[in-house]
């Protein structure tokens, strides 16, 4: 999605704000552009495709000046060009704007703005904004903010925009509406921007803008106000990240250094919550303990879990179930956040409601919290990301601790969420008491080692790699499983096709005899999960169906595993853990795999095409 900035200060803007774009060019973008204010003029420089560009621009003829704002467009209305780029400004050239989200009712608008004579330059949706507030601003002599207030009362959708004005060198407007805005006060001036590492090397104390609310940044301090115009006060969140885990780190790609982070990551996300003592079921041995959530009886009465998310973190919603289900003997529904909106689902009372997102923007998954919450849920979120939407509008919230997740194909963003449902749904599980104190020790025990064996499965990239070598131009590429390998097939499937572009789908094995066999032929690679003991030889039998018919063959299984020797060319093994905690493990030579077939394809791993990081709209 498209990415906002702005700098006011003492220093020059142009070189901070392409800094700043860098920093969010992992959300994906096709052309970038700048607007700086230099003598009471308004300089534009915007080009279509990479922020490198606009930075060669800008050494080759630099814009001077103090206060500005930057763009990284993701086209959604009209084509990638400079043109369509932002910066747009209005007809007489004193105000420029940058956007991010959709107006929807921006052909209205236009239509109106054409009957006045405005001329459209570009096929964006965001001109007719930049348009209708020189209108206001014409006609409320020349109060600038009044006049984007006017403005904003007109716009139906959704923004995170930045606004300057000739007029008001001092000052950059900015305002939101279901999209991120986050903005802090630096040694040299103010920032804003769409996302938290844009602003890292500048300052950890942030504001995040709540939707309706405006910010009108200065030099040296910084005002936040109502949609009606009011002052508000609000503290600062403190955000630990440090710059350089924003920073690829000597890794070739963001995304190979974030599978590489999911040891930590994962131990991130579990050591704080495990604690010596506590109850009785435990002994004296390391017990959950989480400070964030109390499992209280609403838990342990909850008739049913409903659990909503999108993409990557809908497939941890998934394993959600299969773990609430088998460890705390809890019906789980799971719907994908764009569904559970619109298909007015039915709510009851005892019910706990888990979204689950590692930006905590994600349009359709905050849709679908609001909704929950309309209807009385307790919403409770699990999200990496700390001043999110998500996080502030939730009633409950679990951080996952990841760390900053950059790469647009999420790796251990997935498994950190992961690991927050297994925590709860083991600790449920002793509350509700389906799991006896052995079993509680014993499922402890191996969370405790997941982190030491997700390293031991990094340490044998090559062998994934070499595979990639051999296998990465197979025309399609399918992945099955059953039990807790089916949501780990689906994640695999979704990662593949993201950075790799091959063509791949994901299977319950036991539906391969109801249609997906007939996809099956010599240019097919299967990629088998077993890892659930109970079902080896059935999910043997769906490989021996596979590679009959051509297919060639990997299969991913535990360690000291030999029911799939004659059964598959290939073999990948995994440390043991319980075998409902498979996914854990068995998720990171797959995502090794979809990283070396985009890399043998010649692909930026770190920007899928057509894809965003942070998708928040609709
Ligand atoms: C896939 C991926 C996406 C996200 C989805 C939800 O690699 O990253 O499918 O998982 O867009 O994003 P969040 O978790 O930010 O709500």
């Amino acid at each position: 999605m498209c990415g906002i900035t702005g700098y006011i200060g003492y220093d020059e803007a142009a070189p901070l704000l392409i800094r700043a774009l860098k920093k969010l060019e992992y959300r994906g973008y096709d052309s970038a552009g700048v607007a700086i204010i230099d003598n009471g003029k308004i300089f534009v420089r915007k080009k279509k495709g990479q922020i490198k560009l606009l930075d060669e621009s800008l050494s080759a003829s630099t814009l001077s000046g103090n206060t500005g704002i930057g763009h990284t467009r993701w086209a959604t209305h009209g084509e990638p060009s400079d043109i369509n780029s932002h910066p747009h400004i209005d007809a007489e050239g004193r105000i420029a704007i940058v956007h991010n989200g959709i107006i929807e009712n921006y052909v209205k608008l236009k239509q109106w703005l054409q009957s006045r004579g405005i001329v459209f330059r570009s096929d964006t949706d965001t001109e007719v904004i930049v348009h209708i507030i020189n209108y206001f601003y014409r006609t409320s002599q020349g109060a600038l903010l009044d006049a984007v207030m006017e403005t904003l009362k007109l716009l139906t959708g959704s923004y995170a925009l930045a606004i300057v004005s000739a007029d008001y060198p001092d000052r950059i407007i900015a305002a939101r509406k279901n999209c991120p805005l986050i903005t802090g006060l630096g040694k040299t001036g103010a920032f804003i921007a769409s996302d938290v590492p844009a602003l890292l090397e500048h300052t950890r104390d942030l504001v995040f803008l709540n939707d309706g609310e405006i910010a009108v940044l200065y030099r040296d301090h910084i005002e936040l106000r109502s949609s009606e115009g009011e002052v508000l006060k609000r503290e600062t969140t403190h955000i630990d990240w440090d710059v350089e885990s924003a920073e690829k780190g000597g890794y070739p790609h963001f995304m190979l250094k974030e599978i590489f982070e999911q040891s930590k990551a994962m131990s991130d996300a579990l050591s704080p919550r495990l604690k010596m003592g506590g109850p009785e079921a435990a002994g004296a041995n390391k017990v959950i303990d989480f400070d964030e959530v109390k499992l209280d009886e609403r838990w342990i009465m909850a008739r049913r879990i409903v659990i909503t998310a999108c993409g990557t973190a809908y497939h941890a919603g998934i394993i959600g179930k299969y773990a609430f289900e088998h460890l705390a003997r809890i019906p789980v529904e799971v719907d994908i956040a764009s569904e559970y909106r619109y298909r007015s689902p039915i709510f009851d009372k005892k019910d706990i409601v888990i979204v689950i997102s590692q930006s905590g923007e994600t349009a359709d998954t905050i849709a679908a919290m609001r909704l929950a919450k309309q209807n009385g849920a307790c919403v409770f979120a699990i999200t990496n990301a700390p001043g999110s939407t998500l996080s502030r509008e939730a009633d409950i919230v679990m951080y996952t601790y990841a760390g900053p997740e950059i790469a647009v194909a999420s790796t251990k963003a997935f498994t950190t969420q992961v690991m927050c449902i297994y925590l709860l749904a083991i600790e449920l599980g002793r509350l509700r008491k389906h799991i006896s104190g052995d079993a509680y020790r014993r499922y402890i025990a191996a969370l405790s080692e997941i982190p030491k064996q997700a390293r031991q499965i990094l340490d044998k990239k090559e062998s994934i790699q070499r595979f990639a070598a051999r296998q990465f131009n197979k025309t399609k590429m399918f992945f099955m499983g059953r039990q807790f390998d089916y949501p780990v097939s689906m994640e695999s499937a979704l990662k593949l096709k993201e950075i790799s572009y091959t063509h791949s789908e994901a299977f319950a094995a036991g539906e391969l005899k109801h249609g997906p066999i007939a996809l099956v032929d010599s240019s097919t690679l299967v990629v088998t999960f077993a890892t659930q003991n109970a079902l080896f030889e059935k999910i043997a039998s769906n490989i021996r169906e596979v590679t009959s018919r051509g297919a060639a063959s990997l299969v991913i299984t535990w360690e000291d595993v030999d029911s799939f020797d004659t059964v598959s060319e290939a073999i990948f093994t995994l440390p043991k853990t319980e075998d409902c905690l498979s996914p854990l493990l068995a998720v990171i030579p797959a995502q090794l795999f979809a990283y070396y077939c985009a890399i043998q394809r010649g692909n930026d791993p770190d920007k899928p095409r057509n894809l965003a990081k942070s998708v928040t709209v609709e």
